[in-house]
């Protein structure tokens, strides 16, 4: 029996286990979910002693439990690919919009919907299965596997950065193999050569110590909804162009060749607007929409807090007003010196009579992966063989914060092969995967790392 025809066969099982993974309610922002967080750790590390992983453990961490596995029995002399996965998702709201409830997967049109069904529980089962694929019809593995699953990649990572320093040693490998990407499109994969990174504030704008009659108080009073909108509308000019000093001093121009490179790929924008329902595409001038999306910038209000908003009218000078806003970063930016550039030139910008804070909820850096090792000339190869069209390379406006980690501390290069699609709703109500990207997914992964095997030791 092939690997194939293993994974052929054992099909309908697979997507029963994938659908048990995608049962558990491993929202890691949520502290009500912690012990669900904790159960579905568990499960994974249960899934990889199953397989007959010889090597699995779960490591507890000041937050969510890190799941690691290994598979050494190759040898020292065979090479190790290090795989990257979360099993965390996202919170669920706005839970009235989705079609069945998040937690209760289901398969409509050859695709399973569930909240972490693309992102990425569904990318990093298919890891598991190719494995197990592996394992059942040859006994052993060509190379030595090491599998690295967390529980807070939707918050940042804040504990896997310090593990991954302080277990250096247990995680050197070759190449790092990273799942939690979107293809280019249907029927076209891709290798992501580029992330980018992120800085996230809380902004809290306070202003009289209660909510004042606005007839009694207006124009006397400072109104802090009125004072963040004016912060707001500062951040940025109405045709995109970030207005924070400073902010644009590390951005790493996009070179004439990448430009060209770009325009190749020939990105299809009515399928872009037709996905998410817009009217038109904006954003910065002289930049064309991919390079928007994946080399540039950009500042995003992702929430906004204050004030009346229930039925009917109601004249009130609210007490208080909060905003949650984003950048997303590009080479050679830092998340913490913009996040400091950020919140200086707010502090500069508040109107009088109220006060701000600002925090610095999380980030992560950006990060462009070599195009030209071993390891990305054998995910080529494996994702045309097993996809049977041209594999290309894109970069994506995601970001992975611990990527960055992985050439600066393990020194090793990473690959970004995701089986995801970019409108499948990640983050989003109605989340799915689709099942024959999953399927496929499994022999490419298999694919790869036979490759991998025989490649040339970094
Ligand atoms: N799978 C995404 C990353 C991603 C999204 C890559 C789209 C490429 C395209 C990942 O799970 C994610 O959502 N990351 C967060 C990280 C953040 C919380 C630090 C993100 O990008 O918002
Ligand atoms: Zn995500």
């Amino acid at each position: 029996m092939t690997v194939a025809d293993y994974l052929q066969e054992h099909q309908d099982r697979a997507e029963a286990q994938l659908m048990e993974f995608l049962r558990i309610p491993s929202v890691s922002t949520d502290p009500a979910n912690a012990p669900d967080v904790e159960r579905c750790a568990n499960w994974v590390a249960d899934h990889l002693r199953s397989i007959g992983m010889p090597h699995v453990e779960v490591y507890p961490t000041k937050g969510h439990p890190i799941v690691y596995a290994e598979y050494l029995n190759a040898g020292p002399s065979a090479p190790t690919v290090l795989f990257y996965g979360h099993y965390d998702v996202q919170p669920v709201d706005p839970i009235d919009l989705w079609t069945n409830p998040p937690f209760e997967p289901t398969v409509r049109d050859g695709k399973v919907y569930a909240r972490g069904a693309t992102d990425d529980k569904g990318q990093v089962f298919l890891h598991i299965k190719a494995l197990e694929a592996m394992l059942a019809v040859h006994g052993k593995l060509p190379l030595n596997v090491k599998l690295l699953i967390e529980g807070e990649e939707e918050i940042g990572s804040p504990n896997l950065a310090p593990f991954v320093s302080e277990k250096k040693k247990m995680l050197a490998c070759d190449a790092v193999l990273v799942s939690d990407t979107p293809m280019f499109a249907p029927g076209m994969p891709s290798l992501v050569y580029g992330l980018r990174g992120l800085a996230y504030l809380q902004i809290d704008v306070q202003g009289p110590d209660r909510d004042l009659h606005s007839g009694s108080y207006g124009g006397a009073v400072a109104n802090p909804l009125n004072a963040l909108a004016h912060i707001i509308a500062q951040l940025k000019s109405p045709t995109g162009t970030i207005l924070v000093p400073g902010f644009f001093d590390d951005v790493l121009d996009i070179t004439h060749d990448e430009h060209i490179t770009l325009m190749d790929l020939d990105y299809d924008e009515d399928r872009l607007l037709n996905d998410v329902g817009a009217t038109e595409l904006v954003g910065e001038e002289n930049y064309t929409t991919v390079e928007r999306l994946w080399a540039r910038p950009t500042l995003d209000v992702n929430g906004l807090l204050g004030g009346f908003t229930g039925e009917g009218a109601k004249t009130v000078l609210p007490a208080r007003a909060m905003a949650k806003v984003s950048m997303r970063l590009v080479p050679h930016q830092k998340h913490g010196d913009i996040a400091q550039k950020v919140m200086d030139y707010i502090l500069q910008i508040t109107p009088p009579g109220v006060k701000v804070k600002v925090q610095d909820l999380h980030g992560a850096d950006p990060v462009l992966v070599p195009r030209d090792t071993p390891a990305m000339f054998a995910a080529v190869q494996a994702l045309e063989e097993t996809f049977g069209s041209k594999c290309r390379l894109t970069r994506e406006g995601g970001s992975i914060p611990v990527v960055l980690l992985f050439d600066t501390v393990l020194k090793a290069p990473t690959v970004l092969m995701g089986f995801g699609l970019n409108n499948e709703n990640a983050h989003s109500p109605d989340e799915h995967f689709d099942l024959s990207n999953f399927h496929r997914g499994m022999k490419a992964a298999a694919r790869y790392y036979e490759l991998m095997a025989s490649t040339p030791r970094t």
